[in-house]
């Protein structure tokens, strides 16, 4: 073996390779230029593998490519052999390198091969691009099921909440109704009594008279009370009749600038031709006041109450809103210090009061909201914490 290499290496025997072309310039310089321009073609193209497998680490088969690299390179270092052996002749040197590129060549075809068609089934662009655009598809309609699913659940959860709180305001109603109809009777019967005394007592002493005078008053404000909790318990006699909501508004507008003080503000917001509404006109007032005074309790410090008035066409109502049929919509809101949850799921309730005793009985919103519901009407409470309360009342439009 070392002798074959010896032997290989030996130069003394040989001439260049120029020698053989007899030194001619056209023939030496065409090898020359072709050589040099073939080797440093193929060693330019391994370094553009480097770079791709550098860059793009998730390549299959990144092993060939390599391989493909040193066979490349190989192949360049036999052209710029060639060239030195023009001028010197170590054909042996030439020989070796020849035989490292045959290796390089032969290993490199021997592992290509088997790996057409395993290259062949690697998805093309445009199959993985189809792939995606299915994927994608598919998640587009799994995001859509899922937010139908989730509109789905939080409407459920908002009609069980609905059935609930009607639930409850219909045993309420018809607890605080039959109660407050048994007092009343008792009542009718306290307060004709005292009548009867106060004008049997007509020649008697003052004191009796003031005595009695208070005794009435208490009955009445109790008789007021009952009044309140009936109209709750829809159990009021209502007299509806069809009535220009926006003459309601103004009455009872000019009515409260006179009472709520300097510091609110009342501004109206009335749509041109709307709807007449059927309801009872002094309940109508009554509700009106109600909320007037409860948007003023909450703005201590000022603020505006807005009344706005406008036509809610079936099917064109909030989500809150009514169901089905056209509406008259009264909104009164504020900008007051508003309610934080827990005070807006029980501010519906007959004798719900935040306020000091003797100040609330808590009979305002039960009844403003027993009168909606009694007039085939609909109520909604919004409220915030430092930005303000808005109640909606929906009354349905007259004739509709
Ligand atoms: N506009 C509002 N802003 C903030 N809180 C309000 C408003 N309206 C009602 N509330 C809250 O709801 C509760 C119940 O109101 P409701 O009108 O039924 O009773 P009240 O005002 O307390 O007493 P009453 O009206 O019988 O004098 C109030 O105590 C208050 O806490
Ligand atoms: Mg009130």
């Amino acid at each position: 073996m070392i002798d074959y290499l010896r032997r290989l290496i030996e130069t003394e025997r040989f001439a260049p390779h120029g020698y053989c072309l007899q030194w001619q310039p056209e023939l030496i310089w065409t090898h020359v230029v072709s050589d040099t321009l073939i080797g440093v073609s193929y060693f330019s193209i391994p370094f553009a593998l480097a770079y791709f497998m550098a860059k793009r680490r998730d390549v299959q088969f990144g092993w060939v490519v390599w391989m493909f690299a040193v066979f490349i390179m190989a192949c360049g270092l036999t052209h710029f052999f060639a060239i030195w052996t023009l001028w010197n002749p170590d054909y042996g040197v030439e020989a070796i390198i020849k035989a490292l590129t045959a290796i390089a060549s032969v290993v490199t075809a021997i592992a290509l091969w088997p790996l057409l068609p395993r290259a062949i089934a690697l998805p093309s662009p445009a199959q993985l691009q189809r792939v995606n655009d299915d994927l994608r598809m598919r998640i587009a309609e799994r995001d859509a099921a899922i937010e139908a699913l989730r509109r789905e659940t939080t409407e459920r959860l908002r009609a069980e909440e609905m059935l609930r709180q009607a639930q409850k305001m219909e045993a309420l109603g018809q607890m605080s109704g039959g109660v407050a109809h048994d007092f009343n009777n008792m009542l009718t019967v306290v307060l004709a009594n005292l009548d009867r005394a106060r004008r049997l007592a007509d020649a008697g002493d003052a004191r009796l008279h003031k005595t009695l005078d208070a005794a009435i008053a208490g009955g009445e404000r109790a008789a007021a009370l009952v009044d309140q909790l009936l109209s709750f318990a829809r159990r009021q006699p209502l007299q509806p009749t069809p009535l220009d909501p926006e003459a309601v508004v103004r009455d009872v507008a000019s009515m409260l600038e006179r009472t709520l003080g300097q510091t609110v503000d009342i501004a109206i917001d009335v749509q041109p031709d709307g709807w007449r509404i059927v309801a009872d006109r002094n309940q109508t007032e009554n509700a009106l006041v109600n909320l007037a005074v409860n948007a003023q309790q909450a703005m201590p410090g000022g603020g505006t109450l807005r009344v706005t008035v406008r036509n809610v066409a079936a099917g064109d109502a909030p989500d809150d809103g009514p169901a089905a049929g056209d509406h008259v919509l009264i909104e009164v809101s504020d900008t007051g210090v508003g309610m934080p949850p827990d005070v807006v799921e029980r501010a519906f309730d007959p004798f719900f009061t935040t306020k000091p005793i003797g100040q609330g009985t808590g009979l305002g919103l039960s009844q403003v909201y027993g009168f909606v519901r009694q007039s085939n009407g609909h109520i909604t409470l919004k409220s915030d914490v430092g930005v303000g309360t808005t109640v909606r009342l929906y009354l349905p439009r007259a004739g509709g």
